[in-house]
């Protein structure tokens, strides 16, 4: 018998055949990250149900030489949720789809504290902490595939980090599973703990290379009882810069302030077929979405920023269903690029004071760049800018290449929240101080030393 069919074999005994699949048209999905831009091989995927089953495979896997792929939603948007192509990895790669264990375990309404298998969505938690009136402090619009598994191991962002951090900051613990099969968990719960370094900020945005999580604990945070959510139109980026820097110090209530520009702002009505938004008929170049979230007068406290800095056009809502209407022109972005073609995606963040040049540098650069249409918007609070460039094949990566040569010219980082996974790991090699990647590597060759779990992801090229 073949290696990968003795291989087959015990997975199958393992976890059914229904639970490793390997016919490529059942795999196709798992095998294709969201954006398209990046596909690979896999002999199977392996779903297991539990904790002891992820312990199960990995022993399969390391017994057999393959290599393990882990997966949660596959939304993941830098090619580290699918495998390698061969010429990238000779070994025989399994994807690891932790999406059965999704069980939410536990809402504990008085330690502040939601516990659920790493497969859950974000939208399922979401629903469960509302159930109970409380909320996770963490939001994308992926929210209905992406799993909190895979958030954690990117150390998402998302649309809430100006007012409570990234998955890193929300995580109250987690149960995980080592390259030797061993299990750690830090699931105490306990808001004070301080009994040596914490498991859960280690592997916060080791994106599948040094633990397989399989439990995740998230903290909560009250429900603000009331909401708002203003579109506001400016004539220039340069004016939307300067009411953002006016509502991060002038807003206390505020939740989101994204960016969008023109050419996005078009891109979606049309593709959505929704109502021209306000400003785009009145030559507006920029617009800002905020979301307000408090217990006060949220009106007023808006109307102060907007005489400070007052927009060409405004729109207000504070109804759940109008809020979600004025909210989603920002949220289409990432559909309605992809439904124009298959994006290279760039996810930086730059000192807050040089977001303005940052825009101005690459609307510059790419002007001039044939056949390619940049789309930018991002998370203004935090000057976290997304960098879509369509128009270069897949593989071709020059222009992300000059994107990068912009960003780190003004301080900026290559990854602001979606991390490196393949699509950055040529620019991980420069992106941190020599001492830095050292001590990366040591910890990976201590917890993995056979590069079983995701080789090629957050490994400098
Ligand atoms: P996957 O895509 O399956 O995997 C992502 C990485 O995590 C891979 O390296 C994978 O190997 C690893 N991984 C997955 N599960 C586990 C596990 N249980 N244990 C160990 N490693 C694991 N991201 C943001 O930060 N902010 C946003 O606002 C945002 N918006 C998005 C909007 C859309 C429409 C889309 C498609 C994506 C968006 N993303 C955003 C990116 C993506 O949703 C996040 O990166 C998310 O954290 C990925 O979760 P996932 O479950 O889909 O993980
Ligand atoms: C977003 O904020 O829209 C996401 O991070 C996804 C993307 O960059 O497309
Ligand atoms: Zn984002």
């Amino acid at each position: 018998m073949t290696r990968p069919a003795a291989l087959l074999e015990e997975l199958e005994s393992l976890l059914g055949p229904a639970n490793c699949p390997s016919d490529p048209e059942v795999i196709a999905s798992y095998i294709t990250d969201w954006t398209g831009r990046f596909e690979g091989e896999a002999l199977a995927v392996a779903r297991p149900a539990d904790t002891a089953e992820v312990a199960a495979v990995i022993e399969v896997a390391r017994s057999h030489g393959a290599v393990l792929i882990p997966q949660g939603g596959n939304t993941g948007l830098v090619g580290g949720s699918v495998p390698r192509k061969r010429r990238q990895e000779a070994r025989p790669q399994l994807v690891l789809s932790l999406a059965r264990l999704a069980r939410i375990e536990e809402v504990d309404r008085l330690g502040l504290r939601l516990l659920a298998g790493a497969g859950t969505t974000l939208g399922a938690a979401q629903r469960a902490a509302a159930a109970a009136g409380l909320g996770l402090g963490i939001d994308l619009s992926a929210r209905e595939s992406a799993t909190l598994g895979g958030m954690a191991a990117t150390n998402a962002g998302g649309l809430t980090v100006f007012r409570h951090g990234s998955m890193r900051d929300r995580l109250g613990g987690i149960e995980a599973v080592l390259a030797n099969g061993s299990v750690v968990s830090e699931l105490s719960g306990l808001a004070k703990d301080s009994v040596g370094w914490s498991p859960a900020a280690l592997f916060a945005g080791s994106e599948g290379t040094l633990a397989i999580f399989t439990k995740v604990m998230l903290k909560l945070v009250p429900l603000p009882r009331t909401r708002l959510v203003a579109l506001l139109a400016y004539s220039s980026p340069r004016a939307a810069v300067e009411a953002a820097a006016a509502g991060r110090t002038g807003l206390p209530s505020l939740e989101s302030m994204e960016l969008t520009l023109r050419p996005g702002m078009e891109l979606v009505t049309e593709q959505f077929d929704l109502a021209r938004p306000v400003g785009l008929d009145e030559g507006a170049a920029a617009w800002l979405t905020l979301e307000l979230a408090g217990e006060g007068d949220l009106l007023s406290e808006l109307e102060h920023l907007l005489s400070a800095v007052p927009p060409l056009e405004s729109a207000v809502a504070t109804e759940t269903a109008a809020r979600s209407r004025l909210f989603s022109y920002r949220e289409r972005h990432t559909e309605a690029v992809s439904r124009r073609g298959v994006p290279h995606k760039l996810d930086v963040a730059v000192p807050t004071r040089r977001v303005e040049e940052l825009l101005a540098s690459l609307s510059a650069r790419f002007a001039r760049e044939e056949g390619c249409e940049l789309y930018l918007w991002g998370h203004l609070a935090e000057s976290n800018v997304h960098v879509n460039l369509l128009g270069p094949a897949p593989e071709d990566e020059s222009l992300d290449d000059a994107v990068v040569e912009i960003v780190t010219g003004l301080g900026g980082t290559i990854s602001a929240e979606h991390g490196v996974g393949v699509a950055k790991a040529r620019y991980l090699g420069s992106a941190r101080p020599a001492a830095n990647l050292a001590l990366m590597a040591a910890v990976k060759a201590a917890l993995d030393p056979g590069r079983l779990l995701n080789p090629g992801v957050l490994e400098p090229t």
